[in-house]
């Protein structure tokens, strides 16, 4: 791209779809993710328009999820004012290193239907596309998948971040490749671990969901959380994981308590000694064990979704010591770790050792759909020009 964008106004698509409490934001990382990008734009003397969203206002517009009171914390950090528009369609004025945002896109139900007279008209108010918004482009909005078709478009630089580290961990990694999965639920991964049992050296599985993998094992799991209408699924990720070689590793152990509460009497107790009113809700010492070691022999590793109940102490402590020796290994060795998915971000925040990681996505869903071998439509959409 040019070095001098003063005759441009860039159109900058970024996810400030960030968490908040009271209208206050509790999490900055997306802000803060493209804060590179808008500053080299303008170092570049481009005018900027920020084009982003926030909840799911269903084409409405929901006063609770206006941009404003972003835009006023994104203006602190740049230490710049940033001048809120709402209409669509008028060309910004050029007006170098100025910054403009429109008001949630999610406003209009063009955006969602990939109305393409719409993504016409957003492309009227600038020369250039930016996609930033790593984070929905698993979206086919018109703000994503649109305006490429009438703008020179590029990515930004927290975006191009994000797909190349995807990239080199999952289709050009230094093997062995190890994955680590977990969270509650094996029916929002089905997909996600049918596509890594074609490319990874190790899976280890953890989390809630590894109950399930127990129970169709034949062990017991006593009053643990399961999925029933998964055991068959789990039954087929084992048969598919032993037929393509890959090393499928389950708990041996698990951190129980009679009822999941914060700081419940917890005892680490062999798979096979459960209890009918025992729920295992962290892995137990040897599991860790075993996966330290196996840690020790990867050269590239991908993580989604926390390995207990971590909300709870003291059944966060198998994440924690998962992320500390991911990180060290990382710092040390030089190793590839990529992690993603909300709760997994916040497991590894545990950890305090999150920027030690290689990289550590700002998506959620995005995240997930990419581990499915998925092709992101906002990605797409500027690829294929
Ligand atoms: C996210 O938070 O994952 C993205 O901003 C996408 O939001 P959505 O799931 O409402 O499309």
């Amino acid at each position: 791209m040019d070095q001098d964008l003063s005759n441009k106004v860039v159109l900058l698509r970024t996810d400030f779809n960030v968490p908040t409490q009271n209208n206050k934001i509790v999490d900055f990382t997306r802000i803060n993710e493209s804060i590179p990008t808008i500053k080299a734009l303008i170092e570049k003397k481009a005018t900027i328009l920020i084009v982003t969203h926030r909840g799911r206002p269903n084409g409405k517009i929901d006063t609770k999820l206006s941009m404003a009171p972003i835009a006023i914390e994104v203006e602190k950090i740049l230490k710049k004012p940033i001048e809120f528009i709402d209409k669509i369609g008028q060309r910004v004025k050029n007006n170098p290193k100025k910054i403009f945002m429109l008001e949630n896109i999610r406003f209009h139900e063009e955006e969602e239907k990939n109305e393409l007279n719409f993504a016409k008209e957003l492309s009227k108010m600038a020369d250039i596309y930016i996609n930033d918004a790593f984070s929905v482009s698993h979206r086919a909005h018109a703000s994503l998948c649109g305006i490429p078709k009438f703008l020179p478009s590029y990515f930004g630089l927290c975006m191009s971040k994000e797909i190349e580290s995807l990239q080199n961990s999952l289709s050009t990694p230094k093997k062995p490749l190890l994955a680590i999965i977990g969270g509650s639920k094996i029916l929002t991964k089905i997909d996600i671990l049918k596509n890594l049992n074609k490319k990874v050296d190790t899976m280890i599985i953890g989390g809630a969901m590894a109950n399930t993998f127990l129970l169709a094992k034949g062990i017991s799991i006593g009053a643990s959380l399961f999925e029933s209408q998964c055991i068959d699924i789990a039954q087929d990720i084992i048969n598919d994981a032993k037929e393509k070689n890959v090393n499928l590793i389950i708990p041996v152990d698990g951190k129980v308590a009679k009822s999941l509460s914060m700081n419940a009497v917890a005892k680490n107790k062999n798979i096979e000694d459960i209890e009918t009113d025992d729920m295992i809700l962290d892995l137990g010492a040897e599991s860790i064990k075993i996966i330290l070691g196996e840690l020790k022999k990867a050269e590239t590793v991908i993580w989604n979704g926390p390995l207990g109940a971590i909300e709870y102490k003291p059944f966060d402590q198998a994440t924690i010591a998962i992320a500390k020796e991911l990180a060290r290994n990382c710092k040390q060795k030089n190793i590839k770790v990529v992690a993603g998915g909300g709760d997994t971000i916040y497991g590894i925040n545990l950890s305090k050792c999150v920027k030690d990681f290689t990289h550590v996505s700002t998506a959620g869903g995005a995240f997930l759909e990419w581990l499915e071998g998925k092709t992101l439509p906002g990605v797409s959409a500027i690829l294929d020009k």
